[in-house]
C-alpha cells in the first residue's frame, strides 16, 4: 500500500485528491495550516463533510516550519508526496510578495530537503500556468522559455521548478512539476472568478470582467486535474515539468454565458481593464501529459453544472 503525504490537503485541490487516493485503496498522510487568505470555514468543511467518512491522518502545522515537518516524516515512513500547500493567487501577491517567497520557496525547499533524506520515491508539486507570464506563442509548451513571471506568485513558482531540478540533479530524487491551468468545481477557490461570479450573478450583483472579457483559458475541471496529477504520481518519471489543464480554448464570454444559462440567470457585466500581474491568455499544450496516457474529458457545460449545483446546495441557495 503507498503512503502519499498530502500538503495543503484541506485546499481545493489537495482534499479532491485525497478522496481519489483513499477511494483506490492508498494511505494518506496530510497537512495544511487552514491559514485565513479565504474563508477557513470552507477549509475545515472540505474535511469535515466533503471527506466524512474517509480515514486519513491531518496534520495541522506549517511548511515554513522545518521541525513540525520532520517529525511527519520521521514517523509517517512515507512513500510519495504531492506537494500542492502554496499561497496562490496572483492578485493577492502583488501586495504580500514576501508571503509568498516564504510559503512556496521555503516551504517547498524544506520539504524537498525532507524528501531526499527520507528517500522519497516521487515528490511531485504544483507550479502554475502563470509562470508563461506574457507568453505571446501559443499554445503554451513546457519547452517555452518562462525567465519573465509578471507577478511575484509566478516568480515563486517558477522559483520552486529550479529548486526541484536541483534536488533531481544532486541527489536524484524523482521531481515533477504541474503546471495548472485555472482549476474549477465542486469545493473550489472563493478567490477565483467563477465562485466570485456565481455568488454575484446569485446576489443581483454585477460581475468585474477584467480585460473587458477579451481573456481566454484551458478552463480545468478538478476531476480530470485530480486523474491527471496520480497519472504523474504512479509514472515515477526522473525530472520534468508538465502543463495540465482542459484541452479546449475557452474565453471568458463563452464561460460566462454557460454560467448564466446554468444559473438561470443573467449576470450584470462590469467592463474593467487588465488587472496588474494578470495575463490574457493562457492555453495549454498538454500533449507531454498525454503521451502517459492522460486525457481530460469534462467540458464546461457538465464542469459549470457541477459547480452550481454545490455551490447552491452548500449554500442552500436553492
Ligand atoms: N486552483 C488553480 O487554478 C491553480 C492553478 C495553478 C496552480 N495552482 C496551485 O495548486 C496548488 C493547490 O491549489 P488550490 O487551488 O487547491 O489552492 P488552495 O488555497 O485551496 O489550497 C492550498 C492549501 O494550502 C494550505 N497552505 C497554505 N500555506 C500553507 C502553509 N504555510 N503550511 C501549510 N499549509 C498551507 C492552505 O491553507 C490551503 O488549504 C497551489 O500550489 C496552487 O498554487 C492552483
Amino acid at each position: 500500500m503507498t503512503k502519499v503525504f498530502i500538503t495543503g490537503g484541506a485546499g481545493f485541490i489537495g482534499s479532491n485528491l485525497a478522496k481519489k487516493l483513499i477511494d483506490r485503496g492508498d494511505q494518506v498522510v496530510m497537512i495544511d495550516n487552514f491559514n485565513d487568505y479565504y474563508d477557513v470555514k470552507l477549509k475545515q468543511d472540505r474535511i469535515k463533510k466533503f471527506l466524512k467518512g474517509y480515514k486519513f491522518k491531518l496534520y495541522k502545522g506549517d511548511i515554513r516550519d522545518y521541525k513540525f515537518l520532520e517529525k511527519i516524516y520521521k514517523k509517517e515512513k512515507i512513500d510519495k508526496v504531492v506537494h500542492l500547500a502554496a499561497m496562490a493567487g496572483v492578485r493577492y501577491a502583488i501586495e504580500n510578495p514576501m508571503i509568498y517567497a516564504e510559503v512556496n520557496v521555503l516551504g517547498t525547499t524544506n520539504l524537498l530537503q525532507l524528501s531526499v533524506r527520507y528517500k522519497i520515491k516521487n515528490f511531485v508539486y504544483a507550479s502554475s500556468s502563470s509562470v508563461y507570464g506574457n507568453n505571446k506563442k501559443f499554445p503554451f509548451s513546457e519547452n517555452d522559455s518562462v525567465d519573465a513571471p509578471i507577478s511575484p506568485y509566478a516568480a515563486t513558482k517558477k522559483s520552486t521548478e529550479l529548486m526541484a531540478h536541483v534536488f533531481s540533479h544532486v541527489h536524484g530524487m524523482k521531481t515533477t512539476g504541474l503546471r495548472y491551468f485555472t482549476v474549477y468545481g465542486p469545493w473550489g477557490r472563493p478567490d477565483m472568478a467563477l465562485f466570485k461570479f456565481t455568488k454575484n450573478i446569485l446576489a443581483g450583483k454585477s460581475i468585474d470582467v477584467y480585460n473587458r472579457g477579451k481573456m481566454s483559458r484551458n478552463f480545468s475541471y478538478i476531476d480530470d486535474i485530480v486523474s491527471g496529477t496520480i497519472t504523474v504520481l504512479d509514472a515515477d518519471l526522473s525530472y520534468g515539468v508538465m502543463n495540465i489543464g482542459g484541452d479546449k480554448e475557452e474565453t471568458l464570454m463563452r464561460y460566462i454565458e454557460v454560467l448564466e444559462k446554468c444559473l438561470g440567470k443573467k449576470a450584470k457585466k462590469n467592463m474593467m481593464p487588465m488587472q496588474p500581474g494578470d495575463v490574457p491568455s493562457t492555453v495549454a499544450d498538454i500533449s507531454k501529459l498525454r503521451k502517459l496516457g492522460w486525457k481530460p474529458t469534462t467540458r464546461i457545460e457538465e464542469g459549470i453544472k457541477n459547480f452550481v449545483d454545490w455551490y447552491k446546495s452548500y449554500y442552500e441557495t436553492k
